[in-house]
C-alpha cells in the first residue's frame, strides 16, 4: 500500500475476525517498531506478544471490552524509564520513544491489512500481574492485532490551520 494511503486508511478497530495472524506478518509489524527512532538511540522498549487465549481472556480485568480480548493477538508496549534518554531538565523521553515505535507498528499493521486500536485506558496493575512484567518496565500502551471485522468511517480531525502556525 502506498505510504499516504496507509496513513489515510488506518482506523481504530474495535471488532476482530477470529482468524489467526500469520507469523511473518506479526514479525514485519514488530520489525517496524524495532526500526523506529528513539532519543539518543536508547531503544528503552519491550513488546509483549500475547496469543494464548487464557492470557488474553485474563486481560479483561485490565480493560473490560470483549472485542479487545477476542482479537487473536494483543500487544503490550512497555518502556524502561531507567534506560530512556533525559533532557538537561530531566524530562524523560521514554513516552515519546514508545509512541513513535507504537505508531510505526500500527501503520505497518495497516499496510498488512491488519487492524489495531491503541489502548491507553487499561489498569496497569492487573497487566503487570498477568504478564509477569518486572518492576523496571512500565506498561504504557496496548493494542489488539488481527483482521478487522468492521470498516469504521474516518473520525473528524481539526483543520490544518488549527494545528499549524507559520512564523
Ligand atoms: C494515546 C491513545 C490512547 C487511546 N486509548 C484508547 C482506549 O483506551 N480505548 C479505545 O477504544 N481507543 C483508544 N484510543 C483510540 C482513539 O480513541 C482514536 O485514535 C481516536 O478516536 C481517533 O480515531 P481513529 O484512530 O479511528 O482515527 C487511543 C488512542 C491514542 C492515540
Amino acid at each position: 500500500m502506498e505510504f499516504y494511503d496507509v496513513i489515510r486508511s488506518r482506523r481504530s478497530i474495535r471488532a476482530y475476525r477470529s482468524v489467526p495472524v500469520e507469523q511473518e506478518k506479526l514479525e514485519r509489524v514488530l520489525e517496524a517498531a524495532r526500526l523506529a527512532p528513539s532519543a539518543a538511540n536508547r531503544q528503552p522498549l519491550l513488546f509483549y506478544v500475547i496469543r494464548d487465549e487464557e492470557t488474553r481472556a485474563a486481560l479483561l480485568e485490565a480493560y473490560s471490552q470483549q472485542w479487545f480480548v477476542d482479537a487473536p493477538v494483543i500487544l503490550c508496549a512497555c518502556h524502561r524509564p531507567g534506560e530512556a534518554w533525559r533532557r538537561t531538565d530531566l524530562k524523560s523521553y521514554a513516552d515519546v520513544d514508545l509512541a513513535i515505535a507504537m505508531d510505526h507498528l500500527i501503520l505497518a499493521a495497516t499496510a498488512e491489512g491488519l487492524g489495531t486500536c491503541w489502548i491507553g485506558a487499561f489498569k496497569p496493575e492487573p497487566v503487570r500481574r498477568i504478564l509477569g512484567i518486572p518492576e523496571e518496565l512500565e506498561p504504557v500502551a496496548m493494542t489488539p492485532l488481527g483482521y478487522p471485522d468492521e470498516e469504521p468511517a474516518a473520525r473528524s480531525r481539526k483543520d490544518l490551520n488549527e494545528i499549524v502556525e507559520y512564523r
